[in-house]
């Protein structure tokens, strides 16, 4: 398994992408490049194709054309399809979608359990993992024992514990009260900064995209109409 030093060389290229369903055109033309270990803001309104290009690069979707690479892989095009477990991410939902009946420990252990990672140091990075998030003193809890933005918490550790090439956000903050967005929004900048990952952060507030990314990308009707360093 790489280490967080090697997934900072991880780029990101789309390349002419477009998605149709039933006819109708949903992302239109798409260029993007996110440079190795920094984080793209995709910034636009609900209904303009932020979700759908994330499920494109998470491979929920296969592009109706054009293509992604995720450093000189090939990862998505018309022809190919890489699975998602096989893509290298680590993903972080609106709704969380922590399993309930599992611990606080078992749901950021789960991806290593799947990599089939050894027993001896799945324990190690989980308790890293919950550390960097700062729920250490909560690895024995369940999910409904937490508040919602504790939960976020844990879905963020699951999101990084098997140190992915790249972290997929999709409006992760959208279901919080404003102070605890506000603050949860630092620290995730400050972790990204720390992890120095490839990140696509999808958003429909600008302050969190200010905030936490290096490049925005202005999204309307299926369109990048504006790219920017921040
Ligand atoms: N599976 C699908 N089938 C048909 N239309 C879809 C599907 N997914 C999304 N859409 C449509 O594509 C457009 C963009 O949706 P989405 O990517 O979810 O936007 P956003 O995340 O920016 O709110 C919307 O008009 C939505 O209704
Ligand atoms: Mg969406």
């Amino acid at each position: 398994m790489q280490n967080i030093a090697d997934s900072t060389d991880t780029p990101i290229v789309i390349c002419g992408l477009s998605q149709e369903f039933t006819g109708r055109r949903v992302l239109q033309d798409i260029h993007l490049r996110v440079p190795a270990g920094t984080t793209l803001a995709l910034l636009g309104p609900s209904g303009c194709g932020k979700s759908t290009l994330l499920k494109l690069l998470a491979g929920l979707l296969q592009p109706s054309s054009g293509e992604i690479r995720f450093g000189e892989r090939l990862i998505a095009s018309r022809e190919v399809c890489i699975l998602p477990e096989q893509r290298d991410i680590g993903m972080v939902f609106q709704d969380y979608a922590l399993w309930p009946h599992m611990s606080v420990a078992q749901n950021v252990d789960f991806p290593l359990r799947m990599r089939r990672v050894a027993r001896a140091e799945r324990a190690l990075r989980v308790a890293t993992a919950l550390e960097r998030v700062g729920l250490a003193a909560f690895a024995g809890r369940k999910p409904s024992e937490l508040s919602g933005g504790q939960q976020q918490r844990v879905a963020l550790a699951r999101a990084i514990v098997a140190e992915p090439r790249v972290l997929l956000f999709d409006e992760p903050l959208s279901n919080l009260d404003s102070e605890l967005r506000e603050s949860l929004c630092r620290e995730m900048a400050r972790l990204l900064r720390q992890l120095g990952i490839t990140a696509v952060y999808v958003t429909h507030d600008r302050s969190e995209a200010h905030q936490l990314a290096h490049h925005i990308a202005h999204m309307a009707q299926g369109r990048i109409v504006d790219h920017h360093a921040v």
